[in-house]
């Protein structure tokens, strides 16, 4: 048993997170992901999930995943390079880096490893090099697996300058600063899609920036891919910079499936030193034979299927426009991520309450997660999501709104 003070502290910490109003509260859905899902033995309709395309519970996946059971059995033992690659393997990370317009792409359990791999593996000491500091320009809401991919580069080797959300005079004025100084290379980083608003970085602008000052340009597109752009290939494609971005980082866990699996993509020389030197790829399992084929599946889907990316599109501009035109604030927006915005903290709270109460099952944001007084609901809306179902979630909203007084 460990010691008293321990337990106190625990304790103590996690009454802290209630009193701050941050402790998570995990409700347990009963079946398959999908724009309805049972909670409790109650049907509501689901709008907090990253299931954009519909692909989580689609027949095509389920049935890719099932039949690789019978060829691959279930797991592999192992990770990539000892016994972990399937001819499978080789066979999505290479449909995945035709679909994003790069050279290669190599694939990790998650897009948090996949990001925890890339930056200590490309800023730590090079092997048979001198020693060396870098230096890395990141959005400071930047995603929390960013955040931390920096924590296990070495301090000795690698120099942060956190600009300011969105900011990019900031970035430019830290990179102007930075230009006579000797550091061995530069990176930009920052999230393609930004899931507090659905808002989308400027890639055109700090692409132009990378150029001008000779950085990679690393995205994660984690929220953009299978989402945005003429085929689904994320933000890139969206800006017409696909093939332009050295470094993409995005998921299957979202749009693609909604599973696991994460990667890096860009060039080969990339893709190689990390299979060399990535820790978070080499110490830890292949992706198992379901994911892999399902994987491979959403990546088909999507392109037989191009009705999958107009209709989350249509469905949430028909959101947008709706709620909007019952008297709430909406953020604008091109993103599925569609925000309504509230401002107080306690009021989102009791909403989103009330909201699944009648059906509906959105998730309310407030400080510290996003600014304070701009607490919001953020419905996020997928393929699969009738227009019937869109007109009930509408419904229970202005009825909601109604009630508690936010709407006349
Ligand atoms: C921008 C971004 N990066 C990375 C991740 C992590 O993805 P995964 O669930 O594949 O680890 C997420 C998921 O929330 C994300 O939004």
């Amino acid at each position: 048993m460990y010691s008293k003070k321990l337990t106190e502290s625990i304790e103590k910490e996690l009454e802290a997170l209630k009193t701050a109003g941050k402790f998570k509260v995990e409700r347990e859905l009963e079946g398959a992901q999908g724009p309805e899902v049972e909670i409790a033995g109650r049907k509501v309709l689901m709008f907090a999930s990253n299931n954009y395309l519909g692909l989580a519970n689609h027949p095509g996946i389920v049935k890719a995943a099932k039949d690789s059971l019978g060829e691959y059995g279930f797991g592999l033992s192992s990770v990539r390079f000892i016994s972990g690659t399937e001819t499978i393997h080789k066979t999505l990370e290479k449909k995945l880096s035709e679909f994003l317009g790069t050279e290669d792409a190599i694939l990790y359990s998650t897009n948090f490893m996949s990001n925890l791999g890339f930056f200590a593996s490309i800023t730590n000491e090079a092997f048979g090099a001198e020693k060396h500091v870098d230096v890395i320009y990141s959005d400071e809401l930047n995603h929390a697996s960013i955040i931390d991919s920096f924590k296990l580069c070495k301090k000795e080797n690698l120099e942060k300058r956190i600009y300011p959300h969105g900011d990019l005079a900031a970035l430019e004025q830290a990179l102007e600063q930075d230009k006579d100084k000797n550091y061995r290379f530069k990176i930009i980083v920052t999230d393609g899609v930004f899931s507090m608003e659905g808002y989308l970085a400027d890639l055109p602008k700090i692409k132009e920036l990378a150029e001008k000052y000779e950085a990679l340009l690393f995205v994660d597109d984690a929220h953009a891919v299978g989402v945005l752009g003429k085929t689904g290939a994320g933000t890139p494609e969206h800006f017409g910079l696909q093939g332009k971005i050295d470094v993409l980082s995005g998921t299957f866990g979202k749009a693609l499936g909604g599973a696991v699996g994460g990667y890096i993509a860009g060039k080969k020389q990339i893709t190689e030193l990390l299979r060399q030197k990535s820790r978070t790829y080499m110490f830890s399992n292949s992706l198992p034979p379901s994911v892999v084929m399902a994987s491979i599946k959403a990546l088909d889907l999507l392109k037989e299927q191009p009705k999958l990316l107009s209709k989350v599109k249509e469905n949430s501009d028909y959101f947008r426009n709706g709620a909007r035109k019952l008297g709430f604030n909406v953020l604008d927006g091109e993103h599925p991520i569609v925000p309504v915005m509230l401002g107080d903290a306690a009021l989102t709270q009791t909403m989103s309450k009330k909201l699944l109460e009648k059906g509906l099952y959105v998730v309310g944001l407030w400080f510290p997660v996003v600014p304070e007084g701009t607490a919001r609901l953020r419905f996020q809306i997928s393929a699969a999501h009738t227009t019937e179902q869109i007109d009930r979630a509408l419904k229970i909203l202005a009825e909601v709104g109604k009630e508690m007084g936010i709407l006349k």
